[in-house]
C-alpha cells in the first residue's frame, strides 16, 4: 500500500496506524482550544502538559524545552540565550516570540495549543495577542498555577528529567521505577543546570517581576482561573479538568 505523498504506509505497523486513526477520530470531536500555563518555577506546568496535551489534542510549547534544545545543539538561538538561562534570568522577548510564532503555525497545533512558561513579560503577552489576531483567533483560557514561594525549593532540587522526552520525575514525589532512570526509555535521568536553590532565587525574582504583570493582563480579560499549585498533582490535575470542561 503507498500513499501519494510518497510515504510507505506498507511499512508501517497496523496497529501504529490504528492507534492513529483512533487519536484522529476521538480528536475530531474535540473542541479547539488555545491554552496558556502560567506560574513560578517548579509550580507544575511540565507535570500537568501531557495530561493537557492528549485529553484535547493540542501541541504542547513549552518555550524553556524549546531554549534548551537549541543550547544543547548550540544553535545561534542557543548561544544566545545560554547566558541568561544559566542565571536565571529571562531571554530577551524577541527571541521567544519568535520561536512561538514559527511554531503554532505547526499541523500539529491544528486544534490549537497549550503555551507553557510563554508570554513571561506583558510585551510578549501583546505580541501574542498581535499574532493571534492576524490568524482569526485568541487565547481561551489561562491556568493559573498559584504556589507559595516556600514549597518550590524542594520541587525545584529535587526534579530529574529525561532530556530527549521532556518527561520530570521528582525524587518524593513522583519518583522513577529505577533510580535515575527513565521509566519509558530505560535511559539516563539528569538534573536541569538551573535547578539549584541559587539559581532558583533569580528564576522567582524574574517571576514575580515581570510574569505576575501578565496575569494580571489576563486578569483584566476575565480568562483566567486560579488553580491550587501546592496540592497533589492528581488534585491539580482535577481541578484543570474542571476550569476547561
Ligand atoms: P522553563 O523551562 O520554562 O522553566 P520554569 O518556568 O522555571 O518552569 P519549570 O520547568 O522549572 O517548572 P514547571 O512548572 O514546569 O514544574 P514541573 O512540572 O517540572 O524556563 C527555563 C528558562 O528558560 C527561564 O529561566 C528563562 O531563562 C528561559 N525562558 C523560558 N521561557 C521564556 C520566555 N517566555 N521568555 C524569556 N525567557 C524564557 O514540576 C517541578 C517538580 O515538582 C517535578 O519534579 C515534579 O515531579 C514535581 N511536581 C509537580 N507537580 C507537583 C505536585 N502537585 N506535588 C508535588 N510535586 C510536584
Amino acid at each position: 500500500m503507498a500513499s501519494t505523498i510518497g510515504l510507505d504506509l506498507g511499512n508501517v505497523p497496523s496497529l501504529d496506524l490504528m492507534t492513529e486513526l483512533l487519536r484522529r477520530m476521538k480528536c475530531s470531536s474535540k473542541p479547539d482550544k488555545r491554552l496558556i500555563l502560567v506560574g513560578p518555577p517548579g509550580s507544575g506546568k511540565g507535570t500537568q502538559s501531557p495530561f493537557i496535551k492528549d485529553e484535547y489534542c493540542l501541541c504542547h510549547l513549552a518555550t524553556g524545552d524549546m531554549l534548551r534544545a537549541a543550547v544543547s545543539a548550540k544553535t545561534p538561538l542557543g548561544i544566545k540565550a545560554k547566558e541568561a538561562m544559566d542565571k536565571g534570568e529571562l531571554v530577551s522577548d524577541d527571541l521567544v516570540v519568535g520561536i512561538i510564532d514559527e511554531a503554532i503555525k505547526k499541523p500539529s497545533c491544528q486544534k490549537g495549543f497549550i503555551l507553557d512558561g510563554f508570554p513571561r513579560t506583558v510585551v510578549q503577552a501583546q505580541k501574542l495577542d498581535e499574532m493571534l489576531e492576524k490568524q482569526g483567533t485568541k487565547i481561551d483560557k489561562v491556568l493559573d498555577f498559584a504556589i507559595d514561594d516556600a514549597i518550590l525549593e524542594e520541587r525545584i532540587t529535587g526534579r530529574w528529567m529525561h532530556p530527549a522526552s521532556g518527561r520530570s520525575y521528582h525524587t518524593k514525589f513522583a519518583p522513577p521505577k529505577v533510580p535515575g532512570i527513565d521509566d519509558v526509555t530505560g535511559e539516563p535521568l539528569i538534573q536541569r543546570k538551573d535547578d539549584n536553590a541559587e539559581v532558583l532565587k533569580s528564576r522567582l525574582e524574574a517571576f514575580h517581576r515581570q510574569t505576575q504583570p501578565v496575569i494580571d493582563y489576563y486578569v483584566q480579560k476575565g480568562i483566567v482561573n486560579k488553580l491550587h499549585a501546592d496540592k497533589p498533582a492528581k488534585e491539580v490535575a482535577a481541578e484543570i479538568q474542571k476550569a476547561l470542561s
